[in-house]
């Protein structure tokens, strides 16, 4: 009876599916293949010592007293430094310091998003990003991808009937597509933003972990060039290039609603945790970074390519699947017709776990796709893994 009270906007959600897959994971002998976890032996460990080391020397009060909302100051400065590094120019009173770029996205959909209102996504898209936008009730409609990224002229399609409000996107090696969405693609993209007014958010957590010398311009500063500054908000996360647990990300927010979103900030949480930002801050200042992520790259790299072997080996007559250029996932689909999350119990009964394709649709799922994440796995766990795969095929 009491079930009663449960608001509107948490009727339709349900558990998240990955989270759900991380208790089959935990099970003794199970290699996953699905959350997108970096893989912990990869951990500056050493940095992050001497950062917390520093803190509690020189920094105590800062990390343990309340902080501003918006974000420790030295943070944001070296954020704005970094962010220089990626094309973006932001000064500090545009960056918001958060508890993660889920948090990001979080804030700045109750920020923006209305019920009802007209939110475009990837098709695949991010699944917790589709949480995000149940829970506030938007009217998500998706557009299809290629190997190319987000299919803008279909996008534009859309446009021409639909009055959107916001395009939610990961343009550089998305989860899960693992895709880049091409450079006339981005273009068009904020172009589009400017003529029909709607706002992009720009979700960047594996822009850094590149496979290639390639450098892949974001549309934030696309945006910038294009004279349609203002429409794109990006946000990114040391999550994937320094640490998950320490929940901390930025956002990069334009004059028009860095102080709305700040006080949905405050109203939230007051501030991310001081310590951690702290930790980052100081461990920014070691310029250890560069390193870290050149070591995450090359391997990530290494381990993409060896699945990518494993799988083209062992099951390219039933598999294929996209080449990452980087980030953490290897998005697969069955050439045949197939249910992958029927699929799912069989494989763990052989002793390993993917996350079923079906759950990065908000419509329209393509039951032949999974999403490998190759992150965490040694070499000799992702053999074992395609190994038992193949064994689980029916
Ligand atoms: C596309 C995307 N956005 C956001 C996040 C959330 O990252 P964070 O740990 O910074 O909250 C993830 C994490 O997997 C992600 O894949």
């Amino acid at each position: 009876m009491l079930q009663q009270h449960l608001a509107k906007r948490v009727e339709a959600l349900k558990p998240s599916a990955i989270r759900e897959l991380l208790k089959h994971s935990k099970m003794p002998g199970v290699i996953s293949l699905g959350g997108g976890i970096p893989s912990p032996e990869l951990f500056d460990r050493t940095g992050l010592e001497m950062a917390t080391d520093k803190v509690m020397k020189g920094h105590f009060l800062d990390a343990f007293q309340y902080g501003l909302s918006e974000g420790f100051p030295p943070l944001r400065e070296a954020i704005s430094e970094l962010c220089r590094g990626r094309g973006i120019t932001a000064g500090i009173d545009n960056i918001l310091v958060t508890s993660g770029s889920q948090q990001s996205l979080d804030l700045l959909v109750r920020t923006l998003v209305n019920p009802g209102d007209k939110v475009v996504v990837e098709r695949p898209t991010y699944l917790a990003a589709l949480q995000v936008l149940q829970l506030s009730q938007a009217d998500i409609r998706s557009v299809g991808t290629d190997k190319d990224g987000m299919i803008v002229d279909e996008l534009e399609i859309l446009l021409q009937s639909q009055s959107v409000k916001m395009v939610y996107i990961v343009p550089t090696f998305g989860n899960p597509g693992g895709v880049v969405l091409s450079d006339a693609r981005r273009r068009k993209l904020v172009e589009l933003a400017k003529q029909y007014n709607f706002v992009i958010i720009e979700d960047d957590p594996y822009g850094e972990i590149n496979f290639t010398d390639q450098t892949f311009k974001t549309l934030y500063q696309h945006a910038a060039e294009a004279g349609a500054d203002g429409h794109v908000i990006y946000t990114s996360t040391f999550s994937k290039i320094l640490a998950p647990g320490l929940r901390v990300g930025w956002v990069v927010l334009p004059d028009w609603i860095r102080q709305k979103a700040a006080i949905v900030k405050q109203a939230t949480d007051l501030h991310t945790s001081a310590q951690s930002q702290a930790m980052a801050a100081s461990y920014l200042s070691l310029n250890r970074l560069a390193d870290q992520i050149g070591m995450i790259r090359e391997a990530y790299r290494d381990k993409c390519h060896f699945l990518a072997e494993q799988m083209n080996r062992e099951l390219g007559e039933h598999i294929t699947f996209h080449m990452p250029q980087g980030g953490m996932f290897l998005w697969a689909t069955f050439r045949y017709d197939f249910d992958t999350t029927a699929w799912l119990s069989r494989t763990l009964e052989e002793g390993v776990v993917y996350v079923p394709g079906e759950f990065f649709y908000s419509d329209n799922a393509d039951k032949r796709t999974l999403r490998l994440s190759y992150a965490t796995p040694t070499r000799s766990e992702l053999e074992q893994a395609v190994a038992r795969l193949k064994k689980a095929l029916p």
